[in-house]
């Protein structure tokens, strides 16, 4: 197993304090910035876009990896040229005709990955195991912060650890993550971490992550 990455979901930080927010990332040791982004089609809110994702990548070296939440009809171009090391798409709004979208992703030299809802089944990968870097599980309805974890979706993380087999994909999951709900999350296999809610509430940051990286 690699090394446990984690990374903080900014749209759970207070949008007044976003300097502030990046800086305690970087002296809490997480291995990326996990960018939001809802276009209020895909799901039923609206965070940021490419300018406010260009605007704070200009100010860490942390890096990047991005959440399409939208309606992928219009393309995604805008955020090909965003120095980001990851740029995930929903499975369920990939068109048959919108795979090219994971080769073009990758023709920017970003690795590209797939998300799911909690209602997705995982045997909608299988067609594109050999194109994505990264597969993000999703433990609540995307769109919103803060909501509650939903341990139902403990076997679907499994069933996708299997799925994965020795491939170098990265399983990642969001959604309700905090301190009673890591170690789940963990232990079914997921290897990179979303803390939203979580961590920009926690007393001691720093400490909760030296723990999930020497676990
Ligand atoms: C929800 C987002 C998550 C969210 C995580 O649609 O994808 O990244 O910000 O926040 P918490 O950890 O509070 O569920
Ligand atoms: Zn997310």
């Amino acid at each position: 197993m690699p090394r446990k990455w984690i990374s903080p979901s900014i749209f759970a930080a207070d949008f007044f304090h976003l300097a502030e927010a990046l800086t305690l990332c970087q002296e809490a040791g997480v291995d990326g910035i996990h960018y939001d982004v809802m276009d209020n089609h895909f799901v039923p809110n609206i965070s940021f876009g490419p300018k406010v994702i260009a605007d704070l990548c200009a100010k860490t070296q942390l890096p990047a990896d991005v959440h399409l939440m939208i309606d992928l009809h219009r393309g995604i171009e805008e955020y090909l040229s965003l120095p980001v090391e990851y740029i995930t798409l929903h499975v369920e709004s990939l068109a048959p005709h919108h795979e090219e979208l994971l080769d073009a992703i990758k023709a920017h030299g970003k690795k590209a990955g797939l998300s799911l809802k909690p209602s997705t089944p995982p045997e909608i990968l299988s067609p594109y195991m050999e194109k994505i870097d990264l597969i993000l599980v999703m433990t609540v309805e995307p769109g919103f912060s803060g909501q509650k974890f939903r341990p139902e979706i403990l076997p679907k993380i499994q069933a996708i650890r299997t799925m994965i087999q020795n491939r170098p994909i990265r399983l990642q999951v969001d959604g309700g993550i905090n301190r009673e709900t890591y170690h789940k999350v963990l232990e079914a296999g997921a290897d990179f971490l979303v803390i939203g809610s979580a961590f920009f509430a926690d007393p001691h940051p720093k400490e909760w992550v030296k723990t999930i990286h020497e676990e």
